[in-house]
């Protein structure tokens, strides 16, 4: 048998899920990002959201501002789809390089508030998008209260999904943040139309670690962590050579006292380790080789941009991150501070 790997270089990879909120807060988190990432789909749900193309440009310019000086980092942005987006801010937002625009179902996680309620409303804008070649990144559960939260993402693929796609067959759409054996199945038996994106903490961690020792806040984030089955069929697409998987962190910062909250907040962040959580994700899953692709290679060819130029590197050697980060005034607990990753970004 061969000796393990000690260092792997790979292509530049890119985040295709990302929340890295707005002001004082970016300062913090691009940094993290652009370390690693050349370049991340920024989510809309800003407070109030992003759902033009003058917005989307200038929140990008906030983003570019963030960024330190000689890294090079570009933010691919996104509109948040509403009840009433009209049709025609499409082909300005396309005018503009804004790429996708996300689905929210009214009330299903953080700052959904605006998102729809009811996706026949936004058929017109759809429509648009089709015929542009916009995509539609989609965060896939159903918000009734009477389907148990942990069944939301299944229920969504029969109730939503299904005919949204018999309506726009061309519409090309990202599955985000996928946690079930369902998503992964269905999105894998699908065509090119339809992707997905897979973060590190559901490739990592099941449901149990919310719950191991007293409530855990920091690993509770929409869709919520499930079983091990699914998180061993998320591991096995994200190895699996099926183009249609690719990286996407779904890195979401909050301040740690509403984490550490009666209602805490939703969000996991992993922006500051994240290549490093995915590398020890395939490490242990035997499939190194099989980073590349599905960091690097893969979310490009389905969003149809070149692949970044440049390379990073990772090395095994055992590192702890912080136990917290400046967040603007409060502080940002980042996932698995103060605890050993056996991967180390070092160059
Ligand atoms: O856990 C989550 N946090 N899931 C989401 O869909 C949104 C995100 C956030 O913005 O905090
Ligand atoms: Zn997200």
């Amino acid at each position: 048998m061969n000796a393990p790997a000690q260092t792997i270089t790979i292509t530049r990879p890119d985040d295709w899920h990302l929340h890295v909120r707005d002001g004082e807060a970016l300062r913090t988190v691009v940094p993290h990002t652009a370390a690693q990432f050349g370049r991340a789909i920024i989510m809309p749900n800003l407070k109030p959201p992003v759902t033009t193309a003058a917005q989307a440009q200038a929140y990008a310019g906030r983003i570019r501002a963030a960024v330190p000086a000689g890294v090079a980092f570009e933010p691919l942005m996104t509109l948040y789809l509403t009840d009433n987006l009209p049709a025609d801010e499409i082909a300005r937002a396309k005018d503009a390089g804004v790429v996708a625009a996300k689905l929210y179902p009214a009330g299903a996680t953080t700052n959904s508030d605006a998102g729809v309620t009811d996706i026949r409303k936004t058929y017109r804008t759809l429509e648009a998008m089709q015929k542009a070649g916009m995509l539609l990144l989609v965060h896939g559960e159903v918000t009734s209260p009477d389907i148990d939260l942990f069944d939301r993402e299944a229920v969504f693929i029969e109730q939503q999904l299904k005919p949204l796609r018999r309506d726009f067959p061309e519409l090309k759409i990202v599955m985000e943040h996928i946690t079930t054996k369902e998503a992964a199945q269905y999105v894998a038996e699908s065509d090119q139309y339809l992707g997905a994106t897979l973060t590190a903490h559901h490739l990592l961690y099941n449901r149990n670690a919310i719950f191991t020792g007293g409530i855990r806040p920091h690993y509770y984030c929409l869709p919520v962590l499930k079983r091990e089955i699914h998180r061993q069929a998320l591991v096995a697409a994200a190895i699996g050579g099926n183009a249609r998987f690719f990286l996407g962190t779904d890195s979401a910062p909050h301040p740690a006292h509403l984490k550490e909250h009666a209602t805490g907040c939703a969000g996991c962040y992993t922006a500051h380790a994240a290549i490093e959580m995915y590398a020890e994700v395939f490490d242990a899953a035997g499939a190194l080789d099989k980073l590349e692709a599905f960091a690097s290679f893969n979310g490009p060819a389905f969003y149809g941009l070149p692949r970044n130029t440049g390379t990073i590197t990772l090395k095994r050697e055992s590192w702890t991150p912080p136990e917290s980060f400046a967040f603007g005034e409060a502080e940002l607990k980042p996932l698995r501070s103060g605890e050993a990753l056996p991967w180390k970004l070092i160059a």
